[in-house]
């Protein structure tokens, strides 16, 4: 059974250390705490990893640990529940779900597959279980160039659910895909006029952009990659300042591993939060700590 745990209006008190508290419970459950870069940065620091897809899903097919908590979303705990059927994996909010997993739906994907007839289905990992189920391949951000180069020319593919990663990597493989038009809420919401403002009031700072990200924005990246290639990036990069277009939860990462250096979010179109991802950020420390105590319940 996939073990998620909701973590309720609880009435007993909050202890007051929350770090020490939920360092002490990973110790008795023998539990480890996987987390996104788009966590809330006091979860990032509890966190026993912190990873882009790619990286946490490696993370939950190796643990020793008998109790995963999944800081991330639920097509992510889905996945390493997967990777881990006898293990049980704790969502802090069962309700963090997807945009992009859900602008994918089974019924309608199962009509689709079947008017494309011998292609091969390449997901990306934000997606349902049984749209996985229904596929030959899932790929990541991190790897979905490299998988795509490796399939046979010949060889028709549906590509889904994002047609931003999706159209992305057409571009850089040269291959015709068939895509599903699925996007994500967060990516799609930066502002290409905002943005070429910003670069002009930073002309030093580099452009870094998630492959999600709309083309009016990949336009103008410097460099396009996965949550953990933009890190990376902005790690080696000489540079001293960066436009970052991703969920900015990544930001505390790395500000934290290059203190010296200048990150700016790029600007959502709207005068508003929502280039934070509504689903990423129901977890908070306190569910989390709440679904560890209460991992019976
Ligand atoms: P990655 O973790 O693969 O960079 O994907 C970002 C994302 O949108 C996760 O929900
Ligand atoms: Fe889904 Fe987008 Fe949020 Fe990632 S950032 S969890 S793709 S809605």
């Amino acid at each position: 059974m996939f073990a998620t745990t909701f973590s309720h209006q609880n009435s007993a008190a909050l202890p007051p250390d929350l770090f020490t508290a939920i360092a002490e419970l990973k110790r008795e459950l023998n539990a480890v705490v996987l987390a996104h870069y788009y966590q809330d940065p006091d979860i990032q620091d509890i966190a026993d990893y912190i990873g882009d897809s790619l990286g946490l899903s490696q993370q939950a097919a190796s643990t020793e640990a008998e109790v995963i908590v999944f800081a991330g979303v639920h097509f992510m705990a889905e996945t390493a529940k997967i990777l881990n059927p006898h293990k049980l994996v704790l969502l802090p909010d069962l309700n963090a779900g997807c945009s992009l997993a859900d602008s994918c739906p089974p019924a309608a994907f199962a009509q689709f597959k079947a008017a494309h007839p011998n292609h091969k289905v390449i997901s990306y990992i934000n997606c349902t279980a049984e749209i996985k189920a229904m596929s030959d391949i899932i790929c990541t951000s991190s790897n979905a160039v490299n998988i795509v180069r490796q399939i046979p020319a010949d060889q028709p593919i549906i590509f889904a659910p994002d047609r931003n990663l999706g159209r992305y990597v057409m571009e850089q493989t040269g291959r015709d895909m068939v895509l599903w038009q699925g996007s994500c809420i967060v990516h799609e919401t930066f502002s290409e006029k905002k943005l070429v403002q910003l670069q002009i009031a930073h002309p030093e700072a580099e452009i870094i952009a998630h492959p999600e990200c709309e083309p009016s924005v990949l336009r103008h990246a410097n460099y396009i990659g996965s949550t953990t290639a933009l890190l990376n990036y902005s790690q080696r990069s000489s540079r001293s300042s960066f436009i970052v277009a991703t969920e900015p939860g990544i930001i505390h990462q790395m500000q934290k591993q290059a203190p010296n250096k200048l990150f700016i979010p790029a600007p959502p179109m709207n005068d508003c939060p929502c280039n934070e991802c509504p689903h990423m950020r129901l977890n908070t420390l306190e569910k989390l700590y709440w679904a560890m105590k209460n991992k019976n319940s």
